[in-house]
């Protein structure tokens, strides 16, 4: 569907392009100016459809957001995740968590999909550098100011959403995150930031206090990764001794790179 959906809009592109040539070489100067302004819309048109449907879907569930994220929404609202493995992740709660944070946005893929599947009237940290490391290739972007209300559209109507910029090992990142949370405990927390061993550590170690007991806390990039070799949250997820039970979302064992890990604290 995604495909089909780039291939319409690349069709469109052209066909006002070339129909904009054609009324520029038939001296139909008023008619080219306008298919122009058209072309030039097409970018606008797209952020528009992202923005209502992100609105549109926050109320129905894991499936439509994940079918929005990983199809149409891809461009500008993609997650960098395997549908197969964040998808049964978040359907295995056996409540919708009511408070949820994330460290690591990106574009906001994984943050639409947690406002999906968090309670109605949920509490949602997101706390990114944006632009930082481990960003993927569109880190630029998601600097953009007009990112915001993609962001902010993705909550619904119920939901509290608290979107903190800064670096997770700051000082002032841990204090508006413990001021966004006012004193309530974390069901659940989705570390994806920093994917150094120092880095995951880190934010393991500064955040984890922020769990309820019989919390979930999950790791993305379980996975040994050879393209990427900063990339060390296999060997944390190996190494370090995590409390609680542990379970694994992996589409594939032999795949390279990402996967995910949750552990559940003790109750
Ligand atoms: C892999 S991306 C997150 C992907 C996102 N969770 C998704 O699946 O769509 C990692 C994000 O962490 C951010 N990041 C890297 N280092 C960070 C740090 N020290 N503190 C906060 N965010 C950081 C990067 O800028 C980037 O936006």
């Amino acid at each position: 569907m995604a495909v089909k959906f780039l291939v319409r809009g690349i069709q469109a592109a052209l066909a006002l392009l070339l129909a904009a040539l054609a009324a520029a070489l038939a001296g139909q100067w008023a008619a080219a100016a306008v298919l122009a302004v058209l072309l030039a819309l097409l970018p606008a048109g797209y952020y528009f459809y992202c923005l209502l449907r992100l609105r549109a879907l926050a109320a129905r569930g894991p499936e439509a957001a994940a079918d929005f994220v990983f199809g149409t929404g891809a461009w500008l609202a993609g997650a960098l995740q395997h549908r197969e493995e964040i998808l049964p992740f978040i359907k295995s709660f056996p409540e919708p968590p009511r408070a949820v944070a994330e460290i690591g946005r990106a574009q906001g893929g994984t943050l639409a999909l947690l406002c999906s599947a968090a309670a109605p009237d949920a509490l949602v940290i997101s706390l990114d550098l944006p632009g930082g490391a481990f960003s993927g290739e569109l880190s630029s972007f998601n600097k953009a100011f007009w990112r915001r209300p993609l962001l902010r559209a993705m909550k619904g109507p119920g939901r509290r959403l608290e979107l903190i910029d800064g670096d997770s090992r700051s000082p002032e990142s841990l204090r508006r995150f413990a001021e966004a949370l006012g004193g309530r405990r974390l069901d659940l927390l989705f570390i994806d930031g920093d994917h150094s061993y120092d880095g995951v550590k880190a934010d393991f170690e500064r955040y984890s206090g922020f769990v309820r007991p019989g919390g979930v806390i999950a790791f993305h990039d379980i996975q040994p990764c050879a393209a990427r070799p900063g990339v060390e949250v296999s060997r944390f997820w190996r190494d370090y001794q995590l409390p609680g039970t542990r379970a694994e979302y992996v589409k594939d064992r032999a795949q390279d790179g990402m996967g995910i890990g949750a552990v559940r604290l003790p109750g």
